[in-house]
């Protein structure tokens, strides 16, 4: 059998390996350190943002800009239906109810004619909606022009769930420097990893000391230990931070290495029934940071089936007994030792959130039905992406 080809292996190279064996021969291998400090002020710099605070994860940067924004048991908190369980898992942490909103199906990204309409019936009936997150998909940022403006019409604080789109833009703004707060996750297999851990970004100067507060068992700032609030142990230690700053110093080439690989797929696919999820959309794909390239095969398949229209309340049904295009080419590249994944089953179709409150069009069920994610990673060889072309074209045509 061939080797394995994984879909978004981190790339390392010894420029990290130096940043590590500083870190270590410092002495400083806590979860606070001159790494720490140095990562936090250069992510703020890069994203444009004023303050950052270092984290165990992108979850947990989530769960305490949450705990800052108000969530907590009688709340609402609204967020967009296609995306990792972590970004609705925070909110359930803090008490607060989840309530899903359907995507763009052009870019997977949040519908925000939708959202917008979802906080304004909520808010008609009396919900208390303390926050609206939405997330940018697979690398690509969401239309914040329309999203900030309708969102500070309401009264409501937009967390940007950035953990996907570390380098992405619109119009010039980076991904991250939207809204009241943002997380980034360095998950093993994100644009930049630490391994693990992740970032909260701000201008908020006030959130940020909240937030950093809470990370550290909410020790107040007196001689012993101190707790007026029930805090997390949630920091990031000064030894992935030193893997983090190596790896931002990458970052641009890691995007462009990225986006050399989406343009071979585009080029050897240009005649096959799919299109590239965000790719085609008005914006183009020059703004993202290509971290997933995403496709979604059969453009015909089935879509008299979903209207694309509000259905409030709860989703469609998916009928899964029979497999989807997506799961055909999932288990026929699996079986080549090729990693190729579903789009991220929405929450709304999740058996944990079966009672949560959503409004949908169909959007997300007919991406999930029908996108895959390809290898992306920026350590895949030009054998590895040829092998994946080989295998993907002959099951798709
Ligand atoms: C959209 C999204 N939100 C949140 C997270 C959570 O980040 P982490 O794994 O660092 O907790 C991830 C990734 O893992 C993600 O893809």
């Amino acid at each position: 059998m061939s080797e394995r080809i994984l879909m978004s292996q981190a790339s390392v190279s010894e420029i990290e390996e130096r940043y590590v064996v500083d870190a270590l021969r410092s002495g400083w291998v806590a979860p606070l350190g001159p790494h720490v400090d140095a990562f936090e002020r250069e992510i703020a710099e890069r994203v444009g943002v004023e303050h950052a605070l270092a984290l165990s994860s992108g979850t947990a940067a989530l769960h305490l800009a949450l705990i800052h924004l108000g969530a907590r048991p009688g709340t609402k908190v609204v967020l967009s239906s296609m995306t990792f369980a972590a970004t609705a898992n925070a909110v359930v942490y803090t008490g607060a109810e989840p309530v899903f909103v359907d995507v763009r199906p052009d870019d997977g990204n949040v519908d925000v004619e939708l959202m917008l309409h979802a906080i304004r019936t909520l808010q008609d009936e009396g919900e208390d909606v303390v926050a609206a997150i939405p997330v940018d998909l697979f690398g690509r940022a969401c239309d914040y022009t329309a999203l900030e403006a309708g969102l500070a019409g309401l009264g409501v604080p937009l967390l940007e769930d950035a953990a996907e789109s570390l380098g992405a833009h619109v119009d010039g703004h980076p991904a991250g420097s939207f809204g009241t707060a943002a997380a980034l996750s360095f998950n093993g297999n994100k644009i930049m990893t630490t391994s693990g851990g992740g970032m909260l970004l701000s201008d908020d100067a006030g959130l940020i000391a909240h937030a950093r507060k809470l990370s550290t068992q909410s020790r107040e700032p007196v001689p012993w230990y101190e707790h007026t609030e029930i805090g997390y142990n949630y920091r990031l230690s000064n030894i992935l931070a030193a893997l983090g700053r190596g790896q931002l110093k990458r970052l641009d080439d890691m995007i462009a290495r990225r986006r050399q690989i989406r343009d071979r797929y585009a080029e050897a696919f240009a005649d096959l029934p799919l299109r590239f999820l965000g790719r085609d959309a008005d914006r183009g794909d020059a703004n993202d940071n290509c971290w997933l390239t995403t496709v979604v095969v059969d453009p015909t398949w089935d879509e008299e089936r979903l209207p694309h229209t509000l259905v409030e309340e709860r989703g469609t049904s998916l009928e899964t007994n029979s497999p989807t295009p997506a799961d055909e080419i999932v288990a026929t590249m699996s079986a080549q030792n090729i990693e190729v994944r579903h789009l991220w089953k929405p929450m709304h179709l999740q058996p944990v959130f079966s009672e949560a409150r959503s409004f949908t069009t169909g959007a997300s069920d007919d991406l999930f039905m029908r996108g895959v994610t390809l290898p992306s990673g920026p350590a895949l060889t030009d054998d590895q992406i040829d092998r994946v072309i080989a295998s993907f074209a002959s099951v798709v045509a």
